[in-house]
């Protein structure tokens, strides 16, 4: 099979844990622990190539991917020591609203270290590396940092895979300038393989479906990595939360009111590192109108939780590049993204992916 060739816009935690997994199962044939399957669309991870990658912090900008994605202030588990040394520099990019002034007050976490290098001219990098698709990995917040990786994508003729919550596939106007130029577009915000979005959304609904009326829930989410240090800034997370939020209604006949449901980053607590402690709970009514309430804890290594995920996304996009599909894919955002344009239930979701792979719908 060929190789995809991917670019990678933020190498951050998640670009760190999924290019281990890549790594992992390239290496073992048939593993496919957090993946749909080994082989997927003719595709193994295997076969993920990265070609291109961009940052903005010094540590890691000039310094081979490999050494970029162990620098500080990442730090997630270690899980394969072994990253293919990809040819590839970490290139400057357009720092634009890619960092949050609030980072400044936590120096002694050495979360950002401004590079002073000339930004590269990012669509003629995509270009010139032969990139097919570009993950955007961007801190959440980066609202023109993401649009301008997206007019990139269509300036150099990349696709592209939306893990951030910034609306692009879900938004009319990006959606038709992606079809127009035949560009597979995925999106926005990824899933957790086994998430707070996905839990919450599973037991949304159970209640539905077993007849509980939901009355009231919340789903509070911390962590101590830069991506909840970042989230603690308020104005960063209006996206991330109607994100969250609109994920866990579109499982409900009738949303609740705003006022009686709650979900979004809560907390950085700086020892947890990668470690992302989630609770839920929901309040409703069964037989008879009795109240119940229903409690959960998910305690998950955060960035590895998304790697399968991208991995499942990336080789669905490169799928419809083969088969000249441009545009939203749609089963696969719904299957791996929090907000994609067309929300289903998982199970629906999952059936249309297996749809799409073999070639009953489009997309
Ligand atoms: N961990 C998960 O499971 C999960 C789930 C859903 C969404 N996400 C989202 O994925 C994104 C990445 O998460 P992360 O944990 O890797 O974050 P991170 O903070 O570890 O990494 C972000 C990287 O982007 C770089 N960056 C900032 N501005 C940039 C720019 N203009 N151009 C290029 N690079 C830039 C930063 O220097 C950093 O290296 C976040 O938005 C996060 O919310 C993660």
């Amino acid at each position: 099979m060929e190789k995809i060739n991917i670019a990678i816009a933020g190498t951050g935690n998640c670009a760190s844990a999924f290019l281990q997994g890549v790594a992992k199962y390239s290496r073992s044939p048939g593993e496919a622990i957090g993946l749909m399957n080994h082989e997927l669309g003719g595709y193994r991870p295997g076969d993920i190539n990265v070609v291109a990658a961009f940052d903005i912090d010094e540590r890691k900008v000039g310094k081979s991917l490999r050494e970029a994605l162990r620098a500080e202030p990442n730090c997630t588990s270690v899980f394969c020591e072994d990253i293919p040394d990809y040819p590839v520099t970490v290139k400057m990019a357009p720092v634009m609203d890619g960092v949050s002034g609030h980072m400044n007050e936590y120096p002694e976490h050495k979360t950002f270290v401004p590079s002073n290098r000339e930004p590269c001219y990012v669509a003629e990098e995509l270009k010139k590396s032969g990139a097919q698709l570009l993950l955007l990995y961007l801190p959440v917040g980066s609202e023109q940092a993401a649009r301008f990786y997206a007019g990139a994508c269509l300036e150099a003729g990349v696709g592209l895979i939306n893990a951030i919550p910034v609306f692009i596939a879900s938004e009319e106007k990006w959606a038709r300038k992606f079809q127009e130029e035949g560009l597979p577009l995925v999106g926005d915000d990824i899933k957790g393989q086994m998430g707070a979005t996905v839990i919450h959304r599973a037991l949304a609904r159970l209640f539905e479906d077993r007849g509980i009326v939901l009355d009231r829930t919340y789903q509070l989410n911390f962590g101590g990595n830069t991506d909840f240090l970042n989230m603690l800034n308020l104005e960063r997370v209006t996206t991330k939360k109607e994100s969250k939020t609109g994920a866990v209604q579109s499982e409900l006949s009738s949303p609740l009111p705003s006022g009686n449901i709650h979900i979004g980053p809560s907390d950085y607590i700086p020892w947890l590192n990668d470690k992302k402690v989630c609770h839920i709970t929901m309040e409703g009514r069964g037989y008879g109108g009795v109240p119940l309430t229903l409690e959960v804890k998910l305690t998950v290594e955060d960035s590895p939780n998304s790697g399968g995920v991208m991995i499942d996304a990336v080789r669905c996009a490169r799928l419809a590049l083969d088969r000249g599909t441009g545009g939203i894919l749609t089963s696969i955002s719904a299957y791996t993204m929090k907000s994609p344009p067309q929300q289903y239930t998982e199970t629906e979701a999952l059936e249309k992916v297996y749809q799409f792979l073999n070639g009953k719908i489009e997309r």
